[in-house]
């Protein structure tokens, strides 16, 4: 058992708690906030096939270090987690570095919607965390383009009762404007050619096919004023429509290519400072269900690349609930809304089992962040240098503690 006396609750209470446990431990809580442990519903761990740039023992120790207990990994590996089999691999491969890491982390996996592998869907029904759908390419080859293989994939996974979450750029937009602005090697061009038009189009296309099909759609990371109104209204319509919201877009925007050149490239891109204040209004209104950290970790050699060969993605999951966090004592966002946002809508939304893991935080604790506590592979973030203002000091998994200082 796992005693934690006198610890406050978000909702302003001070209370005794016990976690069930093998170890007979006691923590004084007094300065601490208990919380929910995180569930991220977004992370590329990278296993099988690019476990140069992250494994499950360093993922899952930056899990922990920011709090998180439960992650939902992307199928976007080498090969492309779209059938049975691959997904059958993946989870031996996965459970075997969480032994090695001796962190029992919770995890679920989506597919990847492969338009040779459609008939796997069923077979992965009372598995997978969902069904991803790539409707413009990123990392990695998964990809559907055409309207009927994208038709077909929402009715299986709608039969089969399996939530769709889609990257939506429209493909065809970003060839085009690919070629429109091949003259330019900059890496802020990366938000010219992947326009927020590209966003909208996407997203459009699969709240009607959701719409008609009546499959549950996720829409990950969403960025852009344009896909918020238009999801806001297929809420209003009752539709089960979804959205994410990564810290990058909420804490980030376009203005950082002129400090970080290519390492500020990231799929949806970086976006104006009007959209960005758009994605915190959409919090407010809870158009916003989930934060997922799109945690998706490159080396710095290849994120140092010109433009056109470095990759897109960013590190985070060690830093974005004290992005939350800090952005709480900033007055700009309530312990109840990190509470849902991190906690209960991803729950709710993954069918979640409900566990009794926790993250006890000081709220008070100001840190800088540096190399050094780094916990991913990728050995660099986009947040280096920001001091904030709230940070995990243990959390409890599956009845283990870990003392994060
Ligand atoms: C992700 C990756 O590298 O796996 N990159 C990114 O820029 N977000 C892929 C993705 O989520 O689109
Ligand atoms: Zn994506
Ligand atoms: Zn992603």
């Amino acid at each position: 058992m796992i005693e934690i006396h006198k610890v406050q609750t978000t909702d302003g209470h001070r209370i005794d708690c016990s976690i069930p446990s093998e170890e007979k431990l006691s923590i004084d809580a007094e300065e601490l906030m208990l919380f929910p442990a995180l569930i991220d519903p977004h992370v590329h761990f990278r296993v099988p096939g690019a476990e140069y740039k992250e494994d499950w023992t360093t993922a899952a120790k930056a899990a922990i270090a920011g709090g998180v207990t439960t992650v939902l990994d992307m199928p976007n590996n080498t090969p492309a987690c779209s059938t049975a089999l691959a997904f059958h691999g993946k989870e031996e491969m996965v459970q075997k570095q969480l032994n090695e890491a001796g962190i029992p982390l919770r995890y679920g996996f989506y597919l990847g919607a492969d338009k040779r592998h459609l008939q796997e869907i069923p077979k992965l029904k009372k598995r997978a965390a969902g069904i991803k759908i790539y409707m413009g390419s990123s990392t990695g080859d998964l990809l559907i383009d055409d309207a009927a293989s994208l038709k077909e994939a929402f009715r299986i996974a709608a039969a089969n009762d399996l939530l769709i979450a889609v990257h939506a750029e429209d493909e065809a937009l970003l060839k085009e404007r690919k070629h429109q602005f091949a003259n330019r090697s900059d890496a802020a061009v990366h938000s010219e050619i992947r326009s927020p038009r590209a966003a909208a189009i996407a997203v459009e296309q699969a709240i009607l096919l959701a719409e008609e099909t009546k499959a549950r759609l996720y829409i990950a990371h969403v960025s852009t004023k344009g896909e918020l109104d238009l999801i806001r209204s297929a809420k209003k319509k009752g539709l089960s429509v979804y959205a994410e919201a990564t810290p990058h877009h909420l804490f980030l925007n376009d203005s950082a290519y002129a400090r970080l050149g290519t390492l500020a490239l990231v799929n949806p891109p970086l976006r104006s400072k009007q959209d960005q204040e758009a994605l915190w209004d959409a919090i407010h209104d809870e158009t916003i269900d989930t934060i997922g950290t799109d945690h998706a970790p490159h080396t710095l050699e290849e994120k140092q690349k010109p433009y056109g060969s470095a990759p897109s993605g960013f590190p985070s999951i060690e830093f974005y609930f004290s992005l939350l966090l800090n952005a709480h004592a900033e007055k700009k966002l309530s312990l109840e809304q990190i509470v849902s946002l991190t906690h209960t809508r991803p729950q709710e939304i993954f069918r979640l089992p409900i566990d009794d893991d926790v993250v006890l935080v000081s709220l008070d604790e100001k840190r800088t962040i540096d190399h050094s506590m780094i916990r991913s592979k990728a050995r660099w973030s986009p947040y280096l240098g920001m001091t904030l203002s709230g940070w995990p000091r243990y959390t409890i998994c599956r009845g283990r503690l870990f003392d994060l200082q």
